[in-house]
């Protein structure tokens, strides 16, 4: 006779066992896609065009559940979520993967080494984002894409026209440690803070500026708490989409293949739009009139340059002077 001990501890290897038999994926498969941004940005769109995607191509045998705005997890706490496999997919920007361990992704955060999208496509479109996002295999993630967000103003509550005028202000950064030289570099006092945090802390004066494409800037409303921003565009800001590599390399082969065809489309979709969503979103702040922004004359451009140069030579060892350079290369760019 089995006590009722002996009994549980039965029945729980018995589900065990049925489970097993199972298959893996008992369909529809659910992906959930998690996000820090507004729906309506560039990312925010390129992910709901890969949800439409996958689930058409795939009959709805995947579903796609896509969570925007740190609805789910923050930026740190989406990264731990996706490898212990809590949700699937990510889309984190470059400057995020520091942490992982994965530094050359941060060579995307030094000053001015892409001249527009052009230049960046070379090196994200190409053979070189293909070797960088194989660097994350060893972390246990698949990189799938590189989505396009776009180049970054800067913004305060003091007027900013020269490197100078960030002396001493408390500014919000991304967690890079090229993005901390870059702001020690102007003489600001970096402050790393999740992205869902910034709205808050620049409303109660916790930092007192931060940087960011016109997107992120506008969807956030930080336009409505910041009174000047430069239009500086001396860097960069895009993502990665990853996936938990386990969960990927288990999904049967004919439904990967359909999904790669929906990362593949969503992904030039999203690019596609990129630079318009940030000249709309440039376009909509400087109508709501509540940020003053100013254009770079040329001389200014040449001291923004110059004061942010020696970013890169400082960040080599860290990045590695040859991706630097082999990224340059491929950009077809000179500092
Ligand atoms: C930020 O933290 O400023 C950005 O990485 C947010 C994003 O995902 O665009």
């Amino acid at each position: 006779m089995l006590n009722r001990r002996s009994f549980a501890r039965l029945a729980g290897v018995c589900v065990l066992a049925l489970s097993a038999a199972v298959p893996a994926f008992a369909e529809p498969i659910v992906i959930k896609f998690s996000h820090v941004v507004a729906p309506d940005t560039p990312k925010g769109k390129a992910a709901e065009k890969f949800k439409e995607l996958a689930e058409k191509y795939t009959d709805g045998g995947v579903t796609v559940e896509v969570y925007p705005n740190s609805q789910l997890y923050k930026d740190k706490e989406e990264l731990e979520a996706l490898q212990l496999g809590a949700v699937q997919m990510l889309a984190p920007s470059l400057a995020k993967f520091g942490p992982l361990g994965v530094k050359e992704f941060e060579a995307f955060d030094i000053p001015y080494l892409f001249d527009g999208y052009d230049s960046l496509h070379k090196v994200t479109q190409g053979e070189m984002g293909k070797k960088l996002l194989a660097k994350l295999e060893e972390k246990g993630i698949s990189g799938l894409a590189f989505w396009d967000n776009g180049f970054k103003v800067m913004s305060a509550n003091s007027s900013i026209k020269v490197p100078d005028d960030l002396l001493g202000l408390k500014m919000r950064i991304q967690s890079s440690k090229v993005l901390e030289a870059e702001m020690n570099a102007l003489g600001a006092v970096p402050q790393v803070m999740a992205f869902s945090e910034v709205y808050q802390a620049l409303q109660t004066g916790v930092v007192d500026g931060t940087e960011n494409p016109p997107s992120n800037m506008y969807t956030q409303k930080m336009n409505e708490v910041q009174k000047y921003a430069a239009e500086t565009n001396h860097g960069y800001l895009g993502y990665a989409v990853i996936v938990n590599k386990a969960f990927w390399d288990g999904l049967p082969e004919d439904v990967r293949g359909e999904l790669d065809k929906a990362m593949t489309e969503a992904t030039d979709y999203g690019n596609s739009i990129a630079k318009e969503e940030n000249d709309k979103a440039m376009a909509a702040m400087k109508a709501a009139g509540t940020t003053e922004f100013h254009q770079l004359t040329d001389e200014e451009k040449a001291a923004w340059k110059e004061a942010l140069a020696p970013v890169a030579t400082e960040m080599s060892d860290r990045i590695g002077a040859d991706t630097i350079k082999e990224i340059q290369a491929a950009a077809g760019t000179s500092m």
